[in-house]
């Protein structure tokens, strides 16, 4: 038996010994004796009567270990033609600072705080700066609107906000102050302050509950680590599900350290000292992972680049990076690739860069289609690692563990699971399906360190949407099959979310803005593919009788208020109005049908239907 067949073996097991030791890589306050708790199943708890400050773990260890010299982290903004390092203590005196700053505030142990921030250290100062506190940091992604930022205040209840003036995107400065306000007049949560770091490209108007940055820190005292619970919530992070309603993904701070931890070493083979880049966004989890903690905890260095694949300022931007830092591994999503490939798609930038430190590109956020896979694989030089995770999650569920011992590839598969995850595929009613059959892809409970405990106040909404489909499995929402070698193929979604430039999206909450236009008598928001994005939303809207409004005008009014209830990210700009929408006789939208034919599949027609002229008139809609 390999290695990884023994891990994965041995973590379903014995999951007490085998995550107890891995456990070993942590500094703990109190060492938990106890792996998991099992007491209040389906809700599953990891080191019970563990006690750890994860800020601690991410810097202080390092440093009093003698390592205080060491890159912590590289700031690299072409947007701004700005950068800057800090070593592990620099950056632990900045996020003692900050502590210091916060707890003046009144934030302490369990106390929430939003971080709405660009890519600029001061988020991860932020975000580390909570965890010291034991406060629960929620960072939101700044390209949604003023709504959605509302929806999560009201949801987390923040004591502090913590906002930077603007962030930068390549063809505009986005004021965040504007929409912090506009936030706060939605959401009926008040916040005590809104600290705000003024960047110069937009220096914000402070009010009366607003503070400077600068001006808070230069009278602060730093704040040491506080120990907490390893199964306290380290953060919440909001992620799109099939409703309107954002789901506050709740993640512990033991299992969440210990987990990746676990996968630096043996998933990305990353360790002290090593540079690693994750060219994503501290608002989704993999920046909240493999930005900001997992490096950290590893101790090796993290890139933190405030720009993009292209035009920031040119296609070779990713293949600059890791040559002037010495990357050794890149992990960023496929649409990146995909973005890079369109501009240069005979490579000729990489050739300009020695990159004889870089070692292996991990992609994830989306399906790797297989084009893409061989684009880089042909033109890197390295070997190119799909992997496959969610929110939820907060570590790869599936992949290739390139440290622990390094599998063959198959194009279009994520590879293995990792430890602790029991992954089945299941069909309609539960019964787990032969490899290659086709079906729901689900996990036996209990999920592994690391993972979701629950939905941020609300245990009955986190089993309803994930429990209760399949008795003792968590319904992961993606679609799948399993070869004879065991490899994992995710090919997509089989609910409303979709996955638009690897930023996750509600195909419903786009549906409740279209829906809302008074012209408008019914809709469906359904999600197609994109050559470049992976996918993009689509709305097909049937008129009121009588509306007057024309296709032309409706669009624009349809594409503003998406952009202004959602934000610009939804990338939502496609709308055809049809006479009908099919239905089921029940009166339910056939969503995944119109899915399934948008997407050139050969569609069965669902015997519920109430009338399939209907889908028949709509047929070449879907496929134009
Ligand atoms: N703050 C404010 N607005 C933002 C934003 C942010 N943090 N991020 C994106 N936006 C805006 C963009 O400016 C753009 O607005 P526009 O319609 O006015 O031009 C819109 O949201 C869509 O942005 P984006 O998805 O970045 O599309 P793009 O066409 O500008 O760029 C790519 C395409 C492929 C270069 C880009 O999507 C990309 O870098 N993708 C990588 C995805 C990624 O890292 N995902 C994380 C999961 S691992
Ligand atoms: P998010 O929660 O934003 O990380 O999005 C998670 C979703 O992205 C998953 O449920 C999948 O649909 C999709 N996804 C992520 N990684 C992969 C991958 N490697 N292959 C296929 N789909 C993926």
């Amino acid at each position: 038996m390999g290695a990884y067949d023994e891990s994965y073996r041995r973590s379903l097991d014995d999951p007490h010994g085998f995550w107890l030791e891995a456990a070993e890589a942590i500094s703990w306050t109190r060492p938990p004796t106890q792996a998991l708790d099992a007491s209040a199943a389906p809700i599953f708890r990891w080191f019970p009567d563990g006690e750890l400050n994860t800020s601690y773990n991410a810097l202080d260890r390092h440093v009093d270990a003698g390592d205080g010299e060491r890159t912590a982290l590289i700031y690299d903004s072409p947007v701004t033609g700005t950068g800057r390092s800090y070593s592990y203590t620099e950056l632990r005196d900045e996020v003692a600072t900050f502590a210091g700053a916060l707890a003046g505030l009144g934030v302490g142990k369990g106390d929430r705080v939003i971080v709405y921030m660009p890519m600029i250290p001061e988020a991860v100062v932020a975000m580390l700066a909570c965890a010291r506190l034991g406060a629960i940091h929620s960072v939101v992604f700044g390209g949604f609107a003023p709504r959605e930022l509302a929806a999560r205040i009201e949801d987390a209840g923040p004591k502090v906000i913590v906002a930077a003036s603007c962030g930068i995107e390549p063809s505009r400065v986005v004021e965040y102050k504007p929409i912090i306000d506009e936030a706060l007049t939605i959401a009926s949560h008040r916040p005590a302050y809104t600290v705000v770091l003024q960047r110069p490209q937009a220096e914000a108007q402070l009010g009366e509950r607003d503070l400077d940055w600068t001006s808070l820190v230069a009278q602060a005292q730093p704040a040491g680590p506080v120990p907490v619970a390893a199964t306290d919530p380290l953060y919440i992070l909001y992620t799109s599900g099939t409703t309107g309603r954002p789901k506050g993904v709740v993640r512990d701070n033991g299992g969440h350290a210990v987990a990746l931890a676990w996968t630096m070493r043996n998933v990305y083979d990353v360790g002290p000292g090593d540079v690693w880049w994750t060219a994503s966004d501290v608002g989704w989890v993999v920046g909240h992972s493999y930005i900001v903690y997992a490096p950290l905890l590893a101790g090796a260095t993290t890139v933190l680049y405030e720009g993009k694949p292209v035009g920031t300022p040119d296609a070779g931007a990713f293949w600059r990076v890791i040559s002037e830092h010495g990357v050794k591994a890149l992990f960023t999503a496929p649409t990146a690739i995909r973005a890079i490939k369109k501009v240069d798609p005979e490579a000729a930038e990489p050739a300009k860069y020695p990159m004889d430190t870089f070692r292996t590109l991990f992609l994830a956020g989306e399906r790797l289609d297989p084009e893409t896979y061989h684009w880089a694989h042909d033109h890197l030089d390295v070997p190119v690692v799909d992997h496959w995770w969610q929110t939820e999650t907060g570590w790869p569920i599936a992949a290739n563990p390139r440290g622990l011992e390094p599998l063959p590839t198959k194009p279009g598969s994520a590879t293995v699971p990792m430890p602790g995850w029991n992954v089945q595929i299941l069909d309609t009613y539960g019964k787990e399906l032969l490899p290659h059959e086709e079906g729901s892809i689900a996990i036996k409970l209990p999920l592994p360190p690391g993972a979701l405990p629950t939905l941020w106040g609300d245990d009955q909404r986190y089993i309803d949407s994930y429990l209760k489909e399949y008795d003792g499995y968590y319904l992961t929402g993606d679609g799948g099959y399993i070869d004879d070698d065991g490899y994992i193929f995710v090919m997509g979604r089989t609910d409303d979310v979709i996955n638009v430039a690897g930023h996750r999206l509600s195909t419903g909450s786009i549906e409740a803005v279209v829906a809302s236009n008074p012209a408008v008598a019914e809709c469906a928001v359904i999600g197609v593919h994109d050559a470049l994005k992976g996918q993009l939303p689509r709305a097909f809207v049937v008129l009121k009788a009588g509306a007057t409004v024309t296709d032309d005008v409706l669009r624009d009014e349809l594409v503003a208020a998406v952009r202004r209830e959602i934000g610009p990210v939804a990338a939502f700009r496609d709308v055809s109005v049809v006479e009908a929408l099919p239905k089921t006789r029940s009166g339910k939208i056939l969503r995944r049908t119109m899915r399934g034919i948008a997407d050139g599949r050969d569609e069965p027609v669902p015997s519920t239907i109430e009338d399939p002229a209907v889908l028949d008139a709509l047929r070449p809609v879907l496929r134009g």
